[in-house]
C-alpha cells in the first residue's frame, strides 16, 4: 500500500457493525481525492483535458507520448502561449482560471475550459510536472507540483515556447480501480 493511500485510511474506525454509524465530515485530503476522481476518470480524460488546454492556449502543434497506455507516464508538449511566471503559483490550484472571471462570462464562452479544475484534479491523482515558457521569457522553467497543486520545486529547462506537462503514476493511489482503468485504457 502506498504512503499516500495509507494517509487516506488513517483514522478509519467505522467497520462492519449493525450499530447506527455516527456521521463525520471526511478529511480534506479524502474529499480532494474523491472529487478529483470525478473530474479525472481515465487516461483518456487526462489527455482530453490537456489537449483542450493546449488548444485554448493557441497551440498549433501537440506532441503526445504515452508509456504503458499512459498509466506510467503521459507527456504532452504544445507550442501555445505558455503560462506567465507570475501565474505559475496558482496554475494548478482548484478554481483558478484565466478563461472567465465571473459568472456573466459564462454567457460568452470561447474556450474549452473555464472551471479551473483539470490541473488541480490531475495533481490529486498523479505526480505532475509542468515546463512552461512565454514569448517574453528568456528560458523555460520546470515546476514540480504536489497533491494539492502547489509548487514544491522549480529549475531552469531548455524547452522552447509553450507548455509541456508530465503526468506520472496516474491513479496509483486507487488500487481497487487500477485494474479496471488498465483494462479500459487498452481498448
Ligand atoms: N497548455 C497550456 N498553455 C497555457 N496555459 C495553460 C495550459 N494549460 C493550462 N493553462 C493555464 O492554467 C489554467 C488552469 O487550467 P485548468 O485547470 O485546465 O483550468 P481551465 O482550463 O478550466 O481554466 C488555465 O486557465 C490556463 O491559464
Ligand atoms: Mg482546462
Amino acid at each position: 500500500m502506498s504512503v499516500v493511500y495509507e494517509r487516506f485510511n488513517r483514522g478509519c474506525s467505522q467497520n462492519n457493525s449493525s450499530v447506527p454509524k455516527i456521521m463525520k465530515q471526511l478529511p480534506p485530503d479524502t474529499v480532494r481525492l474523491l472529487s478529483s476522481s470525478q473530474v479525472i476518470t481515465s487516461v483518456l480524460n487526462v489527455v482530453k483535458e490537456l489537449m483542450e488546454n493546449s488548444l485554448d492556449a493557441g497551440a498549433t502543434s501537440l506532441d503526445i507520448k504515452l508509456e504503458n497506455y499512459g498509466l506510467d507516464r503521459i507527456e504532452m508538449r504544445d507550442n501555445g502561449h505558455g503560462i506567465k511566471a507570475e501565474d505559475t503559483p496558482v496554475m494548478a490550484l482548484t478554481h483558478f482560471t484565466s478563461k472567465i472571471f465571473c459568472h456573466e462570462d459564462l454567457e460568452r464562452l470561447e474556450t474549452y475550459g473555464f472551471r479551473g479544475e483539470a490541473l488541480g484534479s490531475i495533481c490529486a491523482v498523479a505526480e505532475v510536472a509542468v515546463i512552461t515558457k512565454t514569448e517574453e521569457e528568456d528560458i523555460s522553467t520546470q515546476y514540480t507540483l504536489n497533491f494539492t497543486g502547489q509548487i514544491v520545486s522549480q529549475k531552469p529547462s531548455h524547452l522552447g515556447q509553450g507548455k509541456t506537462q508530465i503526468i506520472q503514476s496516474v491513479f496509483s493511489e486507487q488500487p481497487k480501480s487500477k485494474t479496471a482503468l488498465y483494462n479500459n485504457s487498452r481498448r
